[in-house]
Protein backbone atom coordinates (compact mmCIF):
# COMPACT_ATOMS: atom_id res chain seq x y z
CA UNK A 1 0.00 0.00 0.00
CA UNK A 2 1.30 3.29 -1.02
CA UNK A 3 1.21 6.35 1.71
CA UNK A 4 0.18 9.48 -1.04
CA UNK A 5 1.53 12.71 1.42
CA UNK A 6 -0.74 15.68 1.25
CA UNK A 7 1.01 18.09 -1.04
CA UNK A 8 -2.13 21.02 -0.27
CA UNK A 9 -4.52 21.86 -2.77
CA UNK A 10 -3.72 21.55 -6.54
CA UNK A 11 -4.16 25.51 -7.01
CA UNK A 12 -2.15 26.21 -4.14
CA UNK A 13 1.72 27.00 -6.19
CA UNK A 14 4.81 25.37 -5.42
CA UNK A 15 6.46 27.71 -7.28
CA UNK A 16 5.55 31.40 -6.07
CA UNK A 17 3.69 33.62 -8.18
CA UNK A 18 5.52 34.95 -11.30
CA UNK A 19 5.24 38.45 -13.03
CA UNK A 20 2.99 36.91 -15.48
CA UNK A 21 0.78 35.42 -13.47
CA UNK A 22 0.49 38.35 -11.32
CA UNK A 23 -0.21 40.90 -14.54
CA UNK A 24 -2.68 38.27 -16.05
CA UNK A 25 -5.18 37.88 -12.43
CA UNK A 26 -4.95 41.84 -11.91
CA UNK A 27 -6.26 41.69 -15.83
CA UNK A 28 -8.93 39.57 -14.92
CA UNK A 29 -9.84 41.41 -11.83
CA UNK A 30 -10.52 43.93 -14.76
CA UNK A 31 -13.30 43.16 -16.94
CA UNK A 32 -13.01 46.51 -19.19
CA UNK A 33 -9.60 44.81 -20.15
CA UNK A 34 -8.40 44.19 -23.14
CA UNK A 35 -5.17 42.23 -22.19
CA UNK A 36 -2.84 45.12 -24.31
CA UNK A 37 -1.71 46.61 -21.23
CA UNK A 38 -0.28 42.96 -20.40
CA UNK A 39 0.93 42.78 -23.30
CA UNK A 40 2.98 45.78 -22.99
CA UNK A 41 4.33 44.62 -19.99
CA UNK A 42 5.23 41.71 -20.62
CA UNK A 43 7.52 43.29 -23.26
CA UNK A 44 8.92 45.98 -21.03
CA UNK A 45 9.89 42.61 -18.73
CA UNK A 46 11.64 41.37 -21.82
CA UNK A 47 13.24 44.09 -22.33
CA UNK A 48 14.43 44.21 -18.71
CA UNK A 49 15.76 40.77 -18.76
CA UNK A 50 18.03 41.62 -21.67
CA UNK A 51 19.36 44.63 -20.44
CA UNK A 52 20.21 42.63 -17.02
CA UNK A 53 21.39 39.68 -19.09
CA UNK A 54 23.91 42.34 -20.87
CA UNK A 55 24.65 44.68 -17.40
CA UNK A 56 25.58 41.50 -15.89
CA UNK A 57 28.74 40.96 -18.31
CA UNK A 58 29.39 44.33 -18.64
CA UNK A 59 32.73 43.80 -15.99
CA UNK A 60 33.48 41.43 -18.91
CA UNK A 61 33.73 44.13 -21.43
CA UNK A 62 37.94 44.54 -20.96
CA UNK A 63 38.03 40.92 -22.11
CA UNK A 64 35.11 40.94 -25.10
CA UNK A 65 36.15 44.55 -25.87
CA UNK A 66 35.54 48.14 -24.07
CA UNK A 67 31.65 49.55 -24.86
CA UNK A 68 32.35 52.33 -27.61
CA UNK A 69 35.12 50.77 -29.44
CA UNK A 70 35.30 47.12 -31.29
CA UNK A 71 35.45 43.47 -29.53
CA UNK A 72 37.50 40.73 -30.46
CA UNK A 73 36.03 40.04 -33.24
CA UNK A 74 36.36 43.27 -34.56
CA UNK A 75 32.88 44.28 -34.08
CA UNK A 76 31.46 48.15 -32.40
CA UNK A 77 30.25 47.48 -28.95
CA UNK A 78 27.60 49.96 -28.19
CA UNK A 79 27.69 51.72 -24.89
CA UNK A 80 25.21 50.25 -22.73
CA UNK A 81 23.17 53.36 -22.53
CA UNK A 82 22.32 52.74 -25.97
CA UNK A 83 22.37 49.28 -25.68
CA UNK A 84 19.67 49.35 -23.23
CA UNK A 85 17.46 52.05 -25.09
CA UNK A 86 17.92 50.04 -28.54
CA UNK A 87 16.62 46.87 -26.46
CA UNK A 88 13.12 48.84 -25.34
CA UNK A 89 12.44 50.25 -28.63
CA UNK A 90 12.76 47.39 -30.37
CA UNK A 91 10.82 44.97 -28.15
CA UNK A 92 8.18 47.32 -27.90
CA UNK A 93 7.45 49.30 -31.20
CA UNK A 94 6.01 46.27 -33.12
CA UNK A 95 4.00 45.33 -30.38
CA UNK A 96 1.06 47.26 -31.44
CA UNK A 97 0.26 48.40 -28.26
CA UNK A 98 1.82 52.22 -27.82
CA UNK A 99 1.71 55.19 -30.21
CA UNK A 100 4.93 57.30 -29.52
CA UNK A 101 7.78 56.68 -26.56
CA UNK A 102 10.13 59.15 -25.23
CA UNK A 103 13.78 58.39 -24.07
CA UNK A 104 16.15 59.86 -22.09
CA UNK A 105 18.47 59.38 -24.87
CA UNK A 106 17.00 60.28 -27.68
CA UNK A 107 16.20 64.02 -28.36
CA UNK A 108 12.58 63.88 -30.38
CA UNK A 109 9.86 61.92 -29.80
CA UNK A 110 10.32 58.17 -31.00
CA UNK A 111 7.47 57.03 -33.15
CA UNK A 112 5.92 54.25 -34.38
CA UNK A 113 6.94 52.96 -37.96
CA UNK A 114 3.63 53.04 -39.90
CA UNK A 115 4.22 49.86 -40.90
CA UNK A 116 3.34 48.99 -37.40
CA UNK A 117 -0.12 49.70 -35.74
CA UNK A 118 -0.50 52.61 -33.53
CA UNK A 119 -1.66 51.51 -29.92
CA UNK A 120 -3.49 52.98 -27.19
CA UNK A 121 -0.52 53.50 -24.88
CA UNK A 122 2.24 55.89 -24.19
CA UNK A 123 5.99 54.63 -22.73
CA UNK A 124 8.43 57.06 -21.62
CA UNK A 125 11.90 55.60 -20.08
CA UNK A 126 15.27 56.00 -18.82
CA UNK A 127 17.02 52.95 -20.31
CA UNK A 128 19.54 53.03 -17.57
CA UNK A 129 19.78 55.26 -14.72
CA UNK A 130 22.98 55.92 -12.84
CA UNK A 131 25.16 54.92 -15.96
CA UNK A 132 28.24 56.42 -14.21
CA UNK A 133 27.87 53.26 -12.04
CA UNK A 134 28.83 50.82 -14.73
CA UNK A 135 32.38 51.18 -14.44
CA UNK A 136 32.42 50.67 -10.60
CA UNK A 137 29.74 47.44 -10.54
CA UNK A 138 27.24 49.35 -8.35
CA UNK A 139 23.66 49.18 -9.18
CA UNK A 140 21.98 50.78 -11.93
CA UNK A 141 18.38 50.65 -13.44
CA UNK A 142 15.69 51.48 -15.95
CA UNK A 143 12.64 53.48 -15.21
CA UNK A 144 9.45 53.57 -17.09
CA UNK A 145 5.98 54.96 -17.04
CA UNK A 146 3.42 54.06 -19.09
CA UNK A 147 0.26 56.97 -20.13
CA UNK A 148 -2.91 56.13 -21.91
CA UNK A 149 -2.88 58.29 -25.26
CA UNK A 150 -4.54 61.31 -25.61
CA UNK A 151 -4.91 62.01 -29.68
CA UNK A 152 -7.09 60.15 -31.80
CA UNK A 153 -6.73 56.18 -31.59
CA UNK A 154 -5.06 55.12 -35.12
CA UNK A 155 -3.07 57.28 -35.72
CA UNK A 156 0.66 58.59 -34.96
CA UNK A 157 1.26 59.57 -30.94
CA UNK A 158 2.38 62.87 -30.87
CA UNK A 159 4.37 64.83 -28.22
CA UNK A 160 1.22 66.13 -26.59
CA UNK A 161 0.75 62.01 -24.74
CA UNK A 162 4.10 62.96 -23.99
CA UNK A 163 3.53 65.81 -21.51
CA UNK A 164 1.18 64.36 -19.65
CA UNK A 165 1.26 64.86 -15.45
CA UNK A 166 1.90 62.27 -13.44
CA UNK A 167 -0.85 61.93 -12.23
CA UNK A 168 -2.59 60.54 -15.25
CA UNK A 169 -0.27 57.64 -15.33
CA UNK A 170 -1.84 54.12 -15.87
CA UNK A 171 1.28 52.25 -14.35
CA UNK A 172 5.27 52.56 -13.72
CA UNK A 173 8.08 50.76 -12.74
CA UNK A 174 11.47 50.56 -12.54
CA UNK A 175 14.09 47.06 -12.82
CA UNK A 176 17.02 47.42 -10.01
CA UNK A 177 20.22 46.00 -11.89
CA UNK A 178 21.80 44.85 -8.66
CA UNK A 179 23.17 42.33 -6.13
CA UNK A 180 19.94 40.64 -7.14
CA UNK A 181 17.81 41.76 -10.46
CA UNK A 182 14.09 43.11 -9.35
CA UNK A 183 11.13 44.51 -10.93
CA UNK A 184 9.19 47.11 -8.89
CA UNK A 185 5.79 48.38 -10.48
CA UNK A 186 2.39 50.28 -9.43
CA UNK A 187 -0.95 50.84 -11.21
CA UNK A 188 -1.22 52.93 -8.55
CA UNK A 189 -2.91 50.79 -5.85
CA UNK A 190 -0.41 49.04 -4.69
CA UNK A 191 3.64 48.31 -5.33
CA UNK A 192 4.62 45.28 -5.75
CA UNK A 193 8.83 44.15 -6.07
CA UNK A 194 9.88 40.91 -8.45
CA UNK A 195 13.09 39.02 -7.73
CA UNK A 196 14.67 37.79 -10.80
CA UNK A 197 15.56 34.23 -10.63
CA UNK A 198 18.60 33.54 -13.46
CA UNK A 199 18.37 30.22 -13.52
CA UNK A 200 14.88 30.15 -14.54
CA UNK A 201 14.77 33.10 -15.88
CA UNK A 202 11.57 34.79 -14.43
CA UNK A 203 10.55 37.25 -11.90
CA UNK A 204 8.83 35.91 -9.12
CA UNK A 205 6.71 38.25 -6.13
CA UNK A 206 9.00 38.63 -3.63
CA UNK A 207 8.04 42.02 -1.86
CA UNK A 208 4.37 42.11 -2.10
CA UNK A 209 2.02 44.85 -1.39
CA UNK A 210 5.46 47.26 -0.55
CA UNK A 211 4.74 50.38 2.19
CA UNK A 212 7.14 53.21 2.63
CA UNK A 213 7.70 54.04 6.50
CA UNK A 214 6.01 56.88 7.82
CA UNK A 215 9.82 57.87 8.75
CA UNK A 216 12.81 57.02 8.04
CA UNK A 217 16.76 57.31 9.55
CA UNK A 218 18.53 58.13 6.14
CA UNK A 219 18.99 60.92 3.85
CA UNK A 220 20.06 61.13 0.62
CA UNK A 221 21.77 63.39 -1.12
CA UNK A 222 24.59 64.78 -3.28
CA UNK A 223 26.78 66.45 -0.24
CA UNK A 224 29.46 67.58 -2.40
CA UNK A 225 26.67 70.14 -4.16
CA UNK A 226 26.93 71.96 -0.79
CA UNK A 227 27.91 75.11 -1.39
CA UNK A 228 26.05 75.61 -4.63
CA UNK A 229 22.82 75.24 -2.62
CA UNK A 230 20.09 77.37 -1.40
CA UNK A 231 20.25 78.81 2.01
CA UNK A 232 17.15 76.39 3.08
CA UNK A 233 18.77 73.28 1.75
CA UNK A 234 22.16 73.99 3.63
CA UNK A 235 19.70 74.46 7.16
CA UNK A 236 17.66 71.07 6.24
CA UNK A 237 21.22 69.03 5.99
CA UNK A 238 22.75 70.69 9.25
CA UNK A 239 19.69 69.63 10.60
CA UNK A 240 18.87 66.28 9.53
CA UNK A 241 22.67 64.84 10.65
CA UNK A 242 22.75 66.37 13.95
CA UNK A 243 20.71 65.18 16.65
CA UNK A 244 18.27 66.94 18.20
CA UNK A 245 15.22 66.55 21.19
CA UNK A 246 13.03 64.69 19.09
CA UNK A 247 15.13 63.16 16.60
CA UNK A 248 18.32 60.78 16.12
CA UNK A 249 21.21 61.95 13.94
CA UNK A 250 20.46 60.49 10.31
CA UNK A 251 22.66 58.42 8.84
CA UNK A 252 23.77 59.15 4.63
CA UNK A 253 23.94 56.84 2.16
CA UNK A 254 24.29 58.11 -1.41
CA UNK A 255 25.06 55.46 -4.48
CA UNK A 256 24.44 58.33 -7.32
CA UNK A 257 21.81 56.11 -8.97
CA UNK A 258 18.53 57.86 -8.48
CA UNK A 259 16.94 54.36 -8.84
CA UNK A 260 19.35 52.29 -6.12
CA UNK A 261 18.83 55.09 -3.80
CA UNK A 262 14.58 55.06 -4.15
CA UNK A 263 15.00 51.57 -3.82
CA UNK A 264 16.28 51.63 0.01
CA UNK A 265 14.46 54.66 0.70
CA UNK A 266 11.11 52.59 -0.43
CA UNK A 267 11.93 49.59 1.82
CA UNK A 268 13.79 51.41 4.60
CA UNK A 269 12.68 54.92 4.77
CA UNK A 270 14.07 58.58 4.86
CA UNK A 271 14.18 60.36 1.86
CA UNK A 272 16.24 61.55 -1.47
CA UNK A 273 16.35 64.73 -2.47
CA UNK A 274 18.35 66.41 -5.58
CA UNK A 275 17.40 70.27 -5.27
CA UNK A 276 18.48 72.76 -7.03
CA UNK A 277 21.40 74.56 -7.12
CA UNK A 278 23.51 77.16 -8.57
CA UNK A 279 24.25 75.09 -11.95
CA UNK A 280 21.25 73.03 -11.70
CA UNK A 281 18.74 76.03 -11.58
CA UNK A 282 15.50 73.94 -12.12
CA UNK A 283 17.22 70.83 -10.66
CA UNK A 284 19.03 67.81 -12.39
CA UNK A 285 16.22 65.27 -12.85
CA UNK A 286 13.91 65.07 -15.46
CA UNK A 287 10.28 65.23 -15.13
CA UNK A 288 8.82 62.63 -17.43
CA UNK A 289 10.85 59.41 -16.89
CA UNK A 290 12.94 60.05 -14.02
CA UNK A 291 10.54 62.38 -11.38
CA UNK A 292 7.65 61.17 -12.48
CA UNK A 293 7.48 57.63 -12.24
CA UNK A 294 9.46 57.52 -9.32
CA UNK A 295 7.09 59.67 -7.45
CA UNK A 296 3.72 57.29 -8.73
CA UNK A 297 5.53 54.58 -6.85
CA UNK A 298 6.68 56.12 -3.70
CA UNK A 299 2.81 57.46 -3.43
CA UNK A 300 0.93 54.28 -4.35
CA UNK A 301 2.99 52.93 -1.54
CA UNK A 302 2.08 55.86 0.97
CA UNK A 303 4.94 58.11 0.90
CA UNK A 304 5.08 61.69 -0.86
CA UNK A 305 7.11 63.36 -3.69
CA UNK A 306 7.66 67.10 -4.62
CA UNK A 307 9.30 69.87 -6.31
CA UNK A 308 9.86 71.94 -3.61
CA UNK A 309 6.47 73.53 -3.79
CA UNK A 310 4.01 71.49 -5.52
CA UNK A 311 3.68 67.68 -5.50
CA UNK A 312 5.72 66.09 -8.67
CA UNK A 313 2.51 64.46 -9.78
CA UNK A 314 0.53 67.79 -10.42
CA UNK A 315 3.15 69.21 -12.60
CA UNK A 316 2.16 69.82 -16.19
CA UNK A 317 4.81 69.14 -18.61
CA UNK A 318 5.72 71.78 -21.43
CA UNK A 319 9.11 70.04 -22.63
CA UNK A 320 10.53 66.02 -22.94
CA UNK A 321 13.10 66.46 -21.18
CA UNK A 322 12.40 68.99 -18.57
CA UNK A 323 14.50 69.04 -15.03
CA UNK A 324 12.64 69.16 -11.87
CA UNK A 325 13.67 69.41 -8.34
CA UNK A 326 12.59 66.00 -6.35
CA UNK A 327 11.82 65.43 -2.64
CA UNK A 328 11.13 62.33 -2.37
CA UNK A 329 10.28 59.98 0.44
CA UNK A 330 8.22 59.03 4.25
CA UNK A 331 6.11 61.57 4.30
CA UNK A 332 7.47 62.79 7.37
CA UNK A 333 10.56 63.42 6.37
CA UNK A 334 9.38 65.28 3.00
CA UNK A 335 7.33 67.26 5.03
CA UNK A 336 10.78 68.29 6.98
CA UNK A 337 12.67 68.98 4.07
CA UNK A 338 9.63 71.34 2.80
CA UNK A 339 9.87 73.58 6.01
CA UNK A 340 13.47 74.12 5.05
CA UNK A 341 13.59 74.27 1.63
CA UNK A 342 10.50 77.04 1.33
CA UNK A 343 12.70 79.30 3.10
P1 LIG B 1 21.49 58.97 -15.73
O1 LIG B 1 22.60 57.98 -15.52
O2 LIG B 1 20.26 58.35 -16.28
O3 LIG B 1 21.94 60.19 -16.51
O4 LIG B 1 21.00 59.52 -14.30
C1 LIG B 1 21.92 59.93 -13.32
C2 LIG B 1 21.17 60.71 -12.30
C3 LIG B 1 20.52 59.89 -11.19
O5 LIG B 1 20.46 58.55 -11.35
C4 LIG B 1 21.34 60.21 -9.97
O6 LIG B 1 20.52 60.25 -8.86
C5 LIG B 1 21.96 61.52 -10.29
O7 LIG B 1 22.07 61.60 -11.68
C6 LIG B 1 23.31 61.69 -9.67
O8 LIG B 1 23.77 62.97 -9.95
P2 LIG B 1 25.07 63.60 -9.23
O9 LIG B 1 26.24 62.84 -9.75
O10 LIG B 1 25.02 65.04 -9.69
O11 LIG B 1 24.86 63.48 -7.75
MN1 LIG C 1 18.70 58.70 -14.92
MN1 LIG D 1 19.97 57.26 -18.10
Amino acid sequence: MTHAVSIGPLHESPIGTTLERHLLDRQRQMPEATGDFTGLFQQIMLAAKIIGSRVSKAGLSGILGRTGTTNVQGEQVMKLDDFANRTIVQTVEAGGHVCIMGSEEVEEPIKIPSQYPQGKYVLQFDPLDGSGNIDINASIGTIFSIHRRVTPEGQQGTLEDLLQKGRDIVAAGYVIYGSSNMLVYSTGDQVDGFTYDPGVGEFFLSHPKIRIPERGGIYSINEGNYHNWSEGTQKWVDWIKAPSENKQAYRLRYIGAMVADLHRTLLRGGIFVYPPDVKNKRGKLRLLYEASPMAFLVEAAGGAASDGKNAILDIVPTELHQRTPVFIGSPVDVADALRFAQH
